[in-house]
């Protein structure tokens, strides 16, 4: 265990940090107006009284927003990191001490302590669950399909200390839950077409108001921000590889492009490389950038899209990061078993040497902006989170009458968190005219 402020209710890494993720907290709700605006509402109207809710979510000073407007709600809120690396400690602080939100996460914890906190998260019996990766639903579903194999060690431990009656109660009594990312979804959605999903979902990233800024303009300033946190590399006049031109990938290659960077895009799917050639980058297969490229990001949501044979081609000095949301994209057992190293060179930097050329990895291959710098500004993440606490209310409104299924939220309310949006952000926008309304919605008016 790597704890040093350890109760029964959380397992933090120093309270005493507690005034410095107030403050930063603070900092961030400025940009939160949205959120503000539901906390308002859900402190008037207690939508979620009497909820148990366990999130594993990116402990960062935009999470503590949420969470504050979630027990502002009514909520019993748990906390647990949905990484190993990316827990702000003064923000875990912050939430334990002055909203005895209970907080398991701290920054840098190892794969065992990382399980024992999702294990604390589901010993708060949730009523709600709330993922980024969907690994709380992962192992829940793990304990409803009996496959304690599968558990991670911590988990499984305390799940067999449970009698059969137990366990059935601990899924069955989750009413819903919420799913903040593309990998979390692609998985969840997995499990429904299999027929295994136990409880109804919502996916908060397929709404537009998350993935289309959250996952473009937030993953591309902030991957941008983490590699250069790491490194202090200069962007201008170097070549970047952009491995995935979805909505994370257009977001950096756009940021890289910004600061002067030659860009190469590399996809497996005909349209979006088709876009990115014609929004006016190089696209090329990976095994023919892996030759020019001076920094590789991957932001895919796939395994080993960089592979041992893709770093062996690589100039001496190539830096090498990931920003998708698992640490499978680049092949790091693959170096690991081929390379000499590592060697820590700067803080996030592990130098590796492979045939005679050193190749330069940061943050173990995990989210680079939540691990070297603090994750999305928190301006985009309002409208993520805003989706997160109406889904919330979502699930508690209509759980039963929601199947089993991976949901959207409906898109009036996606809207709305437009609307609010723009209202903050003082743009104001044209409505119809009666005209314009009769226009479009006739089919007899021609040339
Ligand atoms: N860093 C962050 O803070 C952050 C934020 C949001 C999402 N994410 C994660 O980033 C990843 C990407 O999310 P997204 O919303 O952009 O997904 P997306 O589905 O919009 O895009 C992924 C793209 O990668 C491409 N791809 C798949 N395999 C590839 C391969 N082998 N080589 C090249 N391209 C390949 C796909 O064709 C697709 O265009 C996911 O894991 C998601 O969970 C991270």
């Amino acid at each position: 265990m790597t704890t040093t402020a350890r109760t029964a209710a959380s397992d933090i890494k120093d309270l005493a940090l507690a005034a410095e993720g107030r403050r930063r907290t603070e900092w961030a709700e400025r940009s939160m107006p949205v959120l503000r605006l539901l906390r308002e509402r859900f402190a008037r109207e207690r939508p979620l009284a009497g909820k148990r809710l366990s999130a594993c979510l990116h402990v960062t000073t935009e999470t503590a927003n949420l969470a504050v407007t979630l027990q502002a709600g009514g909520a019993d809120v748990a906390l647990c990191a949905s990484n190993p690396l990316s827990t702000q400690d003064d923000v875990a602080a912050h939430l334990v001490k002055d909203h005895g939100i209970k907080v398991f996460a701290i920054k840098g914890e190892d794969h065992t302590t990382y399980y024992e906190h999702i294990r604390a998260a589901l010993a708060h019996r949730p009523d709600i669950t709330m993922d980024d990766g969907a690994d709380l639903v992962g192992a829940l579903h793990m304990i409803a399909l009996n496959r304690l194999d599968d558990l991670a060690p911590p988990v499984r431990k305390w799940v067999e200390t449970l009698s059969g009656s137990d366990r059935q109660a601990l899924v069955a009594g989750v009413e819903g839950s919420t799913e903040e990312t593309t990998t979390g979804v692609i998985r969840l959605k997995a499990m429904a077409r299999d027929g295994v999903l136990q409880f109804p979902v919502i996916a908060v990233n397929d709404s537009d108001t998350k993935h289309l800024f959250d996952n473009r303009y937030g993953t591309g300033q902030s991957t941008l921000d983490g590699i250069l946190r790491a490194t202090n590399l200069l962007v201008a006049g170097s070549t970047v590889v952009v491995a995935g031109y979805g909505w994370c990938g257009r977001g950096f290659a756009l940021r890289a492009r910004g600061a002067g960077a030659n860009v190469i895009v590399t996809e497996i799917d005909p349209l979006k490389a088709l876009e990115a050639q014609m929004d006016g980058y190089r696209v090329a297969p990976m095994a023919e950038a892996a030759r020019v490229g001076d920094v590789f990001v991957t932001l895919t949501g796939n395994t080993h899209v960089i592979r041992v044979e893709h770093m062996r081609a690589m100039k001496d000095g190539a830096v090498l990061a990931n920003s998708g949301h698992f640490n499978v994209e680049i092949d790091l057992d693959g170096l690991k078993q081929t390379a000499q190293g590592p060697t820590r060179v700067r803080e996030f930097v592990d130098e590796w040497r492979l045939g005679g050329k050193r190749l330069f990895v940061l943050a173990d291959g995990r989210l680079i902006n939540l691990a070297a710098a603090e994750g999305h500004p928190a301006s985009v993440m309002d409208m993520s989170f805003a989706n997160q606490a109406l889904a919330a209310e979502h699930v508690v409104q209509h759980a039963k009458q929601l199947g089993k299924d991976v949901h959207r939220i409906p898109r009036e309310l996606d809207a709305e968190i437009a609307r609010l949006k723009l209202a903050a952000m003082g743009v104001a926008i044209d409505t119809l005219t009666p005209e314009q309304q009769k226009y479009l919605a006739s089919w007899e008016m021609g040339t």
